[in-house]
């Protein structure tokens, strides 16, 4: 008995001839074994020299008897079959985990498209979006600044903030647009900010807490991780400042972008700037902004001032910028199939910030212009209120810097 390996890729091997005793039909995929008398072995090897399919192998078998060679050929047939089944069921079950995965997301994608109706018109309103550089925040900025308010952008980098400041007044018609620099990793230059922003700002309606920077592991100069320092910290400063114009402002509302992976994490209050695995530093920065956000309406219930936090979607937006280039192009693909547009993504913002349905919801979750449910542990008022004395301690916040700040408004 004679035997071959041959390697037949992306070619089809057929052999039909018979020869002496031994007939040879066969039809080969990838890596095949063929068994049979020398003849017929002849006629293989023909066969795949005119296909140009390789011989990766060639063996006798001198001690086979017949019947030997046909019980081996079984066997090897048997086990063959068995391995294509098993290979058989492994692909069904990929093949319909893929397609349950593709279905969920393209259902989620097309889902997520409500759109901001409310017509509603925001002349005389003054509005503060930081972040408003780019993405989703820029988008909220000119759909503000079209329905009429004052709207004030801020970013850590000049360049970038005057040339988004001339794209919102292009695309908005409104001339009614400010710039400011901030760097929220900084709590002087938030300190810096405010101090000028109320010098110069008689009024703020709306403060959109959208600056946020993604899973990034890295340290602010004032030494918190780089996601809880910016993404919550920052902005819990920042609010406490502006907070008494808010005040005087009423009714008026604090808009805080998180996200909703916040639910995937829990706070580690012995270590609240966890900086190890980015992915779990991004949800605990955007945990906290639902707690600081359930805490600051409880607070300011009785103060005309309405919060509430937001997930605006997840979108294609500049956020992969500072990561390799081949990470970009792979994200581009799944964020081009899957993600929705920064302008979709504002539509939830923009509606937080004018509709009057938020006042019913003061502290609430909202998501595609409805509001959400929590999860349990992230409705506990303990932790909120426990995350905010500890906030207050790491940005060296005092009731009396409070105090200060708001006698310097005109
Ligand atoms: N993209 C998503 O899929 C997604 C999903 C859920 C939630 N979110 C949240 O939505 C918000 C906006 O995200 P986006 O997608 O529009 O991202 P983006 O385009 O990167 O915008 C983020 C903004 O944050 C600002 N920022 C970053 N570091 C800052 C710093 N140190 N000081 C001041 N500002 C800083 C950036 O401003 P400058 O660089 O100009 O200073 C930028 O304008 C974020 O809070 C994000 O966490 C996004």
């Amino acid at each position: 008995m004679y035997g071959a390996e041959l390697c037949v890729y992306g070619a089809e091997l057929n052999v039909y001839e018979v020869n002496g005793t031994e007939p040879c039909v066969f039809e080969m995929y990838g890596v095949s074994r063929v068994y049979g008398a020398e003849p017929c072995m002849q006629s293989v090897r023909s066969a795949a020299a005119c296909v140009g399919v390789a011989m990766c192998g060639h063996y006798t078998f001198p001690h086979m008897t017949a019947s030997e060679f046909s019980d081996n050929q079984s066997d090897h047939n048997a086990d063959n079959l068995k391995q294509e089944k098993e290979y058989e069921e492994a692909m069904y079950v990929f093949v319909t985990v893929l397609a349950a995965l593709v279905l969920t997301l393209l259902r989620k994608r097309f889902r997520s498209r409500r759109l901001c109706l409310d017509p509603k018109r925001l002349d005389g309103k003054t509005v503060l979006i930081t972040g408003g550089a780019s993405g989703i925040g820029k988008e909220t900025a000119i759909a503000l600044a079209r329905r009429g308010a004052r709207v004030h952008i801020t970013s850590h980098d000049d360049q970038k903030g005057e040339a988004a400041l001339r794209h919102i007044k292009r695309e908005s018609a409104s001339m009614n647009v400010r710039f400011w620099n901030l760097n929220l990793a900084d709590l002087q230059s938030i300190r810096n900010f405010c101090k000028e922003f109320l010098k110069n700002e008689s009024r703020l309606d709306i403060l959109i807490n959208n600056d946020g920077v993604p899973a990034v592991l890295a340290w602010t100069d004032d030494g918190f991780s780089m996601c809880f320092g910016v993404n919550h910290l920052g902005p819990f400063l920042l609010t406490n400042l502006l907070l008494e114009r808010l005040k005087s402002c009423p009714p008026s509302r604090i808009v805080n972008i998180t996200s909703n992976i916040h639910k995937y994490q829990k706070l580690d209050f012995a270590d609240l700037n966890y900086n190890i695995v980015p992915l779990f530093t991004y949800c605990r920065s955007k945990l906290a902004n639902v707690y600081f956000t359930q805490e600051i309406a409880r607070q300011m219930e009785r103060h005309g001032v309405t919060a509430c936090a937001v997930h605006p979607g997840y979108v294609a937006g500049d956020w992969t910028s500072q990561f390799s280039f081949l990470f970009r192009i792979v994200m581009y693909v799944i964020t081009s199939v899957f993600f929705i547009s920064c302008q979709a993504a504002s539509q939830t913002v923009i509606y937080c910030a004018i509709s009057d349905d938020i006042l019913h919801h003061n502290g609430g979750f909202f998501s595609d212009c409805k509001p959400c449910k929590l999860r349990p542990f992230v409705k506990d008022a303990g932790i909120a209120k426990k995350l905010w004395e500890a906030s207050e301690a790491m940005v060296g916040l005092t009731s009396s810097a409070r105090e200060h700040l708001s006698t310097r408004r005109r």
